[in-house]
């Protein structure tokens, strides 16, 4: 069983069916070494086996100035390619597990979000951002490619050409421009951001969180699918709906003009 003792990089705090993760090196804009990656991928853990009482995961940073500033500059200085293999390995450990978790997860972008912080952020369902994030692959700046999933969800969010033109700049981009590109859905001012994704989340808590989390499920594995085997894997999960308490208490809910309840059974 998971448990959250001897995590020094990050912090995991539940509060009424909302966690919040919180990147915690607020000292090196919360840059991303090994130690942080494993603390992380051990939080998920925590998160997925406490889905009976974790029903929204929120991730940000330490401080007002950055999300995640990227994987640590000092630690991959000296690293060979294996050792840079092992460092990208663990980054996709750990945020594969973000994006497999039942759970919704909502990335509260507070402050600088490149490289590996964008990275992150990508593998979050949805993506609030401060007004004042910046946003950006700096990754050539050092001579190096994106190495935790950058080349990849970054451009599953905002398109081939775009996603070119961050990486092969290494430029930064405003949180007017992110949401213009589709990497935020949302943006808030700087002291309003976590009272923004709290709503978000109260909003989803009220709806049935079996059927969130399945719709989530079939975005996810169906989005690179031919789109008719895409649909067919559609209709498997909506029938499957049609198995839980939620889906009676829902439309008995609407037909006698009450708010629903959900079992989330
Ligand atoms: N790694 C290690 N340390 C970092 C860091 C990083 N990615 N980003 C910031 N820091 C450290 C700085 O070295 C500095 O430490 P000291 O106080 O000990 O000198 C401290 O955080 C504060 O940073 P700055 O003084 O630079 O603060 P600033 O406000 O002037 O600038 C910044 C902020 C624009 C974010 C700047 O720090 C910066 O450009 N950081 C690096 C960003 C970057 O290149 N990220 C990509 C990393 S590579 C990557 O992520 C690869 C991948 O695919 C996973």
């Amino acid at each position: 069983m998971s448990d959250l003792t001897n995590l020094d990089n990050v912090l995991l705090e539940e509060n009424e069916s909302v966690a919040v993760l919180t990147i915690n090196r607020p000292k090196s804009m919360n840059a991303l070494n090994s130690a942080t990656l494993i603390d992380i991928g051990k939080a998920l853990d925590y998160v997925k086996d406490h889905s009976d009482s974790i029903k929204v995961l929120v991730v940000t940073g330490a401080g007002e100035k950055a999300f995640v500033a990227g994987a640590d500059i000092s630690q991959m200085h000296d690293m060979n390619s294996l050792e840079a293999a092992e460092l990208s390995k663990l980054a996709h450990e750990s945020y594969g597990k973000i994006e497999n978790l039942p759970q919704f997860t909502i990335a509260a972008v507070n402050g600088y979000c490149l490289g590996g912080g964008l990275e992150l952020a990508s593998s979050c369902d949805m993506r609030v951002g401060s007004s004042k994030a910046k946003f950006g692959q700096p990754e050539v700046t050092l001579g190096i490619v994106p190495g935790f999933g950058g080349t990849q969800r970054l451009t599953r969010l905002v398109g081939r050409g775009k996603a070119k033109e961050m990486i092969a700049t290494g430029t930064m981009i405003d949180a007017t421009e992110a949401f213009r590109v589709g990497i935020l859905e949302e943006i808030a001012e700087p002291e309003d951001l976590m009272s923004t994704v709290q709503k978000i989340a109260s909003t989803i808590l009220k709806n049935g969180l079996i059927a969130v989390s399945m719709a989530k499920y079939v975005i996810d594995r169906a989005a690179d699918l031919p789109l008719d085997t895409a649909i067919d894997f559609e209709t498997q999960m909506w029938a499957q709906t049609f198995a839980t308490e939620d889906q009676k208490e829902g439309m008995a809910a609407f037909l006698e003009k009450r708010h629903a309840k959900f079992p989330n059974k």
